[in-house]
């Protein structure tokens, strides 16, 4: 039989803290008929987001065909949506219960690449891109691509989504970590990337690659234009292949800020050595479309021998899923003014956008209210990562601890505080020692996806709740 012993040591080793310890605890407390509000994990429609009608009636046809030939169907779906299906039909015949290419539907890729074109005002090669089962497979090949031996190192955030921590575990590599700069709303800072790079390589370690999350997860922070610059100059000066993860790229809520993808900044750069892989899902935005598994990765500045081994590598799974490229291809040629299915569309998208917006809000500023926390107000993604001043128990003095004692200690006190404030409250969500935190330092990461009046109430909860957790604390 097998057991824990037989197995790969860096499955064991991995970790994944969004559907951790204290998620499982929060669905034993379900099945006993406790009320959970589940703010663990970026997953709308689970939080009662709805899907868009335009991406479910595309989907229903398309899984059906033979409701093309109903009565029916032009009462019940607009007319731009039968045109489409009958064009995905037409250029995908077979259907999608069979393989495609392993890179995916040609027309879909190539929808992918109008829909960069536009965005960012640039060029864009259909075949350097490839529809993948969600970002999390796009980001699992560019890794596997690129971790060759235990020496390999990938620069990830700290905090980060912890996607990139576990998959470097697994596939043998290093992590090397950055921490994002809380004071300066979680941009990244050049000083302290180089310190890290430094610290790897002292150690032996060899840097192949920087992840970056941007929008960022768990932050809410949109990086500026700059910041993502002096990114790409450092990556090329140090031989480092990005990784761009874009999957919040439409959760932009503030006015003042506007997402700017890595290829568009490359390309003004005129950078043309540095490889970057970006990213983007279904998953997120305003589509939420989570188990539909449908999101792309293109590539820039990669050798074609390379660019072979990426496509052999997808060519080993066969192809992403069909329903997902159907949805990517739903998400990057949208509705166009003067489709039947336009006007819906349009205010089904701004209905959600706008109430994420508020509810970061009122997440934000709630949650500031209360002494012993704090949050930079999400301006983007679909988290806050929220600091908590603890008191310390009595006898213990943090300036005596090492870095590494400081980190499991807070790891044990942030654990602590969200299991107790999901059995006292209902409330699930993360503690910031599974996405890195600085040493003295501790958070929890919470979404602000659930509905508004809920988002409300939680903030009370969280509010009530601290309150008496900081008096136990002070009385041990
Ligand atoms: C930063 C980031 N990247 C990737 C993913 C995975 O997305 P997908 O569902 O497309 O695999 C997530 C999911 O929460 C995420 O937050």
């Amino acid at each position: 039989m097998l057991t824990i012993k037989d197995i790969n040591p860096n499955l064991i080793n991995s970790q994944y803290a969004v559907r951790g310890k204290i998620v499982s605890r929060a669905q034993e407390l379900e099945a006993q008929g406790r009320k959970i509000i589940y703010c663990n994990i970026g997953n709308p429609q689970a939080l009662k987001q709805k899907p868009l009608t335009f991406v479910r009636q595309i989907l229903c046809l398309v899984e059906y065909p033979p409701l093309l030939e109903k009565p029916e169907t032009p009462k019940l779906f607009s007319k731009d949506v039968i045109e489409r299906v009958k064009f995905i039909l037409k250029e995908n015949p077979s259907g999608t219960g069979a393989y495609t290419q392993s890179a995916g539907i040609p027309f879909i890729r190539k929808a992918v690449a109008n829909f960069i074109e536009k965005r960012d005002n640039i060029p864009s090669d259909p075949d350097k891109i490839i529809l993948t089962d969600g970002a999390s497979k796009g980001v699992q090949a560019a890794l596997t691509m690129l971790i060759k031996s235990s020496r390999d190192g990938v620069m990830i955030p700290i905090p980060q989504y912890p996607l990139y921590s576990a998959t470097i575990t697994l596939l043998g590599g290093v992590q090397i970590g950055y921490y994002l700069d809380e004071t300066n709303h979680w941009q990244l800072n050049e000083s302290i990337l180089v310190k890290s790079l430094a610290k790897a390589m002292e150690k032996g370690i060899n840097p192949v690659a920087i992840a970056v999350i941007n929008p960022g997860n768990p932050t809410g922070a949109v990086l500026s234009y700059d910041n993502i610059q002096m990114i790409i100059n450092f990556a090329k000066k140090h031989n480092l292949t990005i990784l761009a993860d874009e999957v919040y790229q439409e959760n932009v809520y503030s006015e003042e800020l506007k997402f700017y993808s890595f290829a568009k900044v490359m390309y003004d750069m005129n950078e043309t050595q540095t490889t970057l892989f970006s990213f983007h899902s279904v998953s997120k935005g305003f589509f939420g479309e989570c188990g539909h598994r449908g999101g792309y990765l293109e590539v820039r500045n990669i050798g074609t021998d390379a660019f072979e081994q990426l496509i052999k590598l997808q060519s080993i799974s066969l192809c992403a899923n069909v329903d997902g490229q159907i949805v990517t291809y739903a998400m990057v040629d949208p509705p166009k003014e003067g489709d039947e299915s336009y006007d819906v569309y349009v205010t089904e998208k701004q209905s959600i956008l706008n109430a994420l917006k508020e509810k970061a809000e009122i997440l934000g500023t709630e949650l500031n209210k209360i002494k012993g926390i704090s949050v930079d107000i999400p301006k983007g993604a679909m988290y806050a990562f929220v600091k908590l001043d603890l008191p310390y128990e009595k006898g213990i003095d943090p300036n005596t601890m090492s870095d590494e004692e400081l980190l499991k200690y807070n790891a044990q006190r942030d654990f602590n505080y969200c299991l107790s404030l999901l059995e006292e409250t209902g409330i699930c969500v993360v503690p910031g020692s599974g996405f890195g935190q600085l040493p003295g330092t501790m958070h929890f990461r919470t979404t602000f996806l659930p509905p508004k009046e809920e988002i409300e109430r939680l903030v009370v909860l969280i509010r009530d709740f601290h309150i008496k957790y900081v008096d136990r604390l002070r009385s041990y």
